[in-house]
């Protein structure tokens, strides 16, 4: 059996898609239900849904053989995993936003600026060379400047609708081209290569 590590949410539907596509009966995850562990009919592959946050963990720890998570979270995360695919699903970008009137805000020497993404966040401020203040948030991150709690935020922007109602605006693209993909735990990629294989075939036929 093979089984998937996959996030809650918006991506787990679209994923069901995409696996169908490729013969997976992955209709079990277009289900409500509180259930965290599905199966397909046929018993060959299990779902875990687990927090997105939490794909890599499963995975690294091969728990789970192969997961779907956006690319936001591997590069928090960076976890011993192998990247196999770009799904090209859920494209976002992740982004430096404030407010339209402050757009100098990021020269501001002593910045705060408020995100899920902190790792992230502190590698491309060191990169810059950059002394910030970085405020970890779990979610609505986009209160931390209406409230001034933060100068900006760092986060992921995908219809920038969420942005828009809070009266912010993206200040810097900082990375582009944040979608799902297909990761692989070490191990399990060698032992059931015999399974893996040929369903990343068809799933990269499918995507391109
Ligand atoms: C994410 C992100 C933004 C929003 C961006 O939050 O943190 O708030 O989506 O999407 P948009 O550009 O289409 O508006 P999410 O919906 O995951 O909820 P959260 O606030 O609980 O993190």
């Amino acid at each position: 059996m093979i089984y998937f590590a996959v996030g809650k949410g918006r991506i787990a539907e679209k994923c069901a898609d995409l696996l169908a596509r490729c013969g997976v009966d992955a209709a079990p995850l277009k289900e409500e239900t509180r259930k965290l562990v599905l199966c397909d009919r046929a018993g060959k592959y299990g779902f875990f849904l687990v927090k997105p946050a939490d794909v890599p963990t499963y995975v690294e720890a091969g728990v789970a053989d192969l997961g779907i998570v956006g690319k936001d979270t591997l590069l928090e995360e960076n976890r011993e995993i192998y990247e196999l695919l770009d799904l090209r699903l859920g494209e976002c970008r992740l982004c430096l936003a404030g407010f339209p009137e402050r757009k100098d805000v990021l020269t501001n020497p002593h910045l705060r600026v408020a995100t899920k993404y902190v790792n992230t966040a502190r590698r491309v401020f060191e990169a810059r060379g950059e002394q910030t203040e970085i405020i970890p948030l779990h979610g609505s991150i986009e209160l931390a400047p209406v409230t001034g709690l933060a100068d900006v935020i760092f986060d992921v922007v995908e219809t920038g609708s969420t942005l828009k109602a809070n009266g912010l605006v993206v200040l810097e693209e900082v990375y582009t081209g944040i979608t799902a993909r297909l990761v692989a735990n070490k191990v399990s990629l060698k032992l059931k290569s015999r399974e893996i294989l040929p369903l990343v075939a068809a799933l990269k036929e499918v995507v391109q």
